[in-house]
């Protein structure tokens, strides 16, 4: 991937825009799509999600970290994609096979009507080798910015 290069990123001047790229995702996903959210803490991941679900017709209000609640789910309304389903693997960091029946996003990422979006993916490398469509941000601090690069893999049909 080329999240390695956060020189290279897309210029996020601030939060309103990092909530502007989840609205661009938002019309480009498509039900089961994954979305990986890589970067560190502050970067500006659940911000990103915020601006998705908003764009999804969801409530923006609803999208916080889920530290405590590793899993969350918002109702949207979206074309085929009925809900957005957001983890914050942050806490299964390092715990290697973690236990996704504990996190339920086994069961988020069968949902047929759904796009999942997965912050702290880093330590789950076979959530970027899923079958369907997978798109990769990677968010990193650019002074008091930010800056992201996104990279799309799978089945393009
Ligand atoms: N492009 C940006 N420039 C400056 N601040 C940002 C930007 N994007 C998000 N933020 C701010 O950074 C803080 C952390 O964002 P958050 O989305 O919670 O990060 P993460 O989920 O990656 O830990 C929030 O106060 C948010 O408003
Ligand atoms: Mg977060």
């Amino acid at each position: 991937m080329s999240g390695g290069r956060p020189d290279r990123g897309e210029r996020l001047a601030d939060s309103a825009a990092t909530e502007a790229l989840g609205a661009r995702l938002a019309r480009l996903v498509r039900p089961g799509d994954l979305i990986l959210l890589e970067g560190p803490l502050g970067a500006g991941k659940t911000t990103l999600v915020r601006g998705l679900v908003a764009a999804l017709g969801g409530d923006p209000l609803e999208v916080c970290s889920p530290t405590f609640v590793l899993l969350e789910s918002y109702a949207v309304r979206g074309e085929g994609i009925a809900r957005v389903h957001h983890a914050d693997l942050y806490r299964l960091r390092g715990r290697g096979s973690a236990p996704l029946d504990e996190v339920g996003l086994g069961d988020a990422l069968d949902d047929p009507a759904a796009v999942t979006a997965v912050e702290w993916p880093d330590s789950w490398g076979w959530l970027g080798g899923m079958a369907g469509r997978v798109c990769r941000v990677a968010l990193a601090y650019l002074g008091a910015a930010r800056t992201a690069t996104v990279v799309w893999t799978g089945p393009t049909a």
